[in-house]
């Protein structure tokens, strides 16, 4: 599928936030931790959860859409399958049935997880950590064998804040006799969003948006319900994305609280926007000013909104310093902007320099990754003529209806399936 987008249209209007996607992922893998109905809220409809919610039904999960944005899940009748290796390697994901699987099952295998190439993303942390609770994994060429006799509760120290190995250990150590405490935890809004889910369910886990988490394991959770956070990430989107275009949009249904270091990154660079209790309305930014842009893991600026400040990096005088610190392959995008006439220089796999302002023109460019992918859409909207984004269909994964919520704010962009 690829997106053909007009650029430099007049954008006014409101975009609503969706659900955060990398909140439902693990809160759709926390529910085979009970055999009781669960109930979620402002679930986004995007294509990730989706794929999600089939591996679920693949084992017996009933699952069910009993609204736009509400979905209904039992797990009563899961059962062990073989789980489908073509839907686990559609997304990253899927490696968050370990620790819920680990809780209910003796013994599985999981296939190698897939998801955005977006560098070495190793699972050692996942698996180094479900070892301190008795867990036993051998891996295969194609998945991971593992087993237990029973979980019990050990001191898990992460060598990486790793968001998915936290989830994961946080769901296995809610079966695990006794006590759990992970050191060196994420933080991230949507681990914190996962464990107030789990706690909803009956968990008893402390220190969630710590560094230190502390779960009190126990024979069985209930039911519940819940409404995820906003995503912060489709906030940051659809914020550079009304900032680079220097347009007068508002947007809304956001937790400005998970934002602190991005909004006032954007404010240091000259970005002029107000405030509201669930919105930021950004008014026609003046002159942007460059800056040093430097991936962290939160609550520190994400790395899934670097490329999103490196597109506008190039509308920013002077030259802005980018370090994406997490990944090692995460800076293809500044290439698809160079055709469109970005002046970048790419010193190493974690480090580029983007000097600015620069007139961007629409070229036929290709989509590598979902974040990078929303920054290629950033860019086609602020080029002159139009641009054709190929792969457009990786955006789906992590953006609800990405092309309706911009035509509704005036931009012009076609979804051309690859079918015709
Ligand atoms: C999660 O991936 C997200 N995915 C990713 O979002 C996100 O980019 C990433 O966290 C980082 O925030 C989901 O939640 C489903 P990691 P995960 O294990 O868990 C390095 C998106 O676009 N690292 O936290 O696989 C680590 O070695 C996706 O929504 C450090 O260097 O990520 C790995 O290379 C893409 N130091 C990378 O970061 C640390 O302290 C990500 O690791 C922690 C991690």
């Amino acid at each position: 599928m690829r997106f053909h987008i007009q650029g430099q249209k007049k954008l006014t209007g409101t975009i609503h936030v969706s659900g955060a996607k990398n909140a439902i992922l693990p809160i759709i893998a926390a529910t085979t931790l009970t055999n009781k109905t669960c109930i979620i809220d402002n679930v986004p409809r995007i294509s990730d959860v989706d794929t999600m919610l089939e591996i679920l039904r693949s084992v017996g999960g009933s699952v069910a859409w009993t609204g736009e944005h509400q979905l209904t899940i039992s797990n009563k009748d899961l059962e062990l399958q073989p789980l489908d290796t073509k839907l686990v390697k559609r997304l990253r994901a899927s490696v968050l049935f370990l620790g819920p699987f680990l809780a209910r099952f003796q013994s599985f295998s999981l296939p190698e997880p897939g998801g955005c190439i977006i560098g070495n993303r190793p699972l050692d942390s996942h698996l180094e950590g479900l070892r301190a609770l008795g867990c036993i994994w051998e891996r295969t060429p194609q998945s991971y064998e593992v087993s237990h006799s029973g979980l019990v509760g050990a001191d898990v120290v992460l060598r990486e804040a790793s968001v998915t190995a936290t989830e994961n250990i946080v769901m296995a150590a809610c079966a695990a006799r006794g006590t759990t405490r992970i050191i060196n935890a994420a933080s991230e809004p949507h681990v914190q969003d996962l464990i107030a889910f789990l706690i909803k369910m009956g968990a008893d886990i402390s220190g969630g948006g710590t560094s230190t988490i502390t779960v009190n394991g126990s024979n069985s959770l209930g039911g519940a319900q819940h409404t995820v956070i906003p995503d912060p990430i489709d906030a940051g989107t659809y914020i550079i994305l009304g900032i680079a275009s220097k347009s007068k949009i508002t947007v809304t249904d956001i937790r400005l609280d998970h934002l602190d270091v991005v909004l006032e990154t954007l404010r240091a660079m000259g970005a002029e926007f107000d405030r509201l209790e669930r919105s930021i309305i950004i008014h026609q930014t003046g002159v942007l000013k460059s800056e040093k842009i430097e991936t962290r893991i939160y609550p520190g600026i994400p790395t899934d909104l670097q490329p999103l400040f490196g597109v506008l990096a190039t509308q920013a005088h002077g030259t802005s310093f980018i370090h994406e610190t997490l990944f090692e392959s995460r800076l293809g995008y500044l290439s698809e902007l160079e055709k469109m006439g970005a002046s970048v220089l790419i010193s190493d796999a974690h480090r580029a320099y983007v000097t600015g302002p620069t007139p961007l023109n629409g070229r036929n460019i290709e989509c590598r990754d979902l974040r990078a992918g929303a920054s290629l859409v950033v860019a086609a909207l602020i080029a002159s003529g139009e641009t054709s984004i190929e792969n457009a269909q990786i955006l789906d994964r992590g953006y609800e209806k990405i092309d309706e919520h911009l035509a509704q704010i005036g931009a012009s962009i076609i979804r051309e399936d690859s079918a015709n």
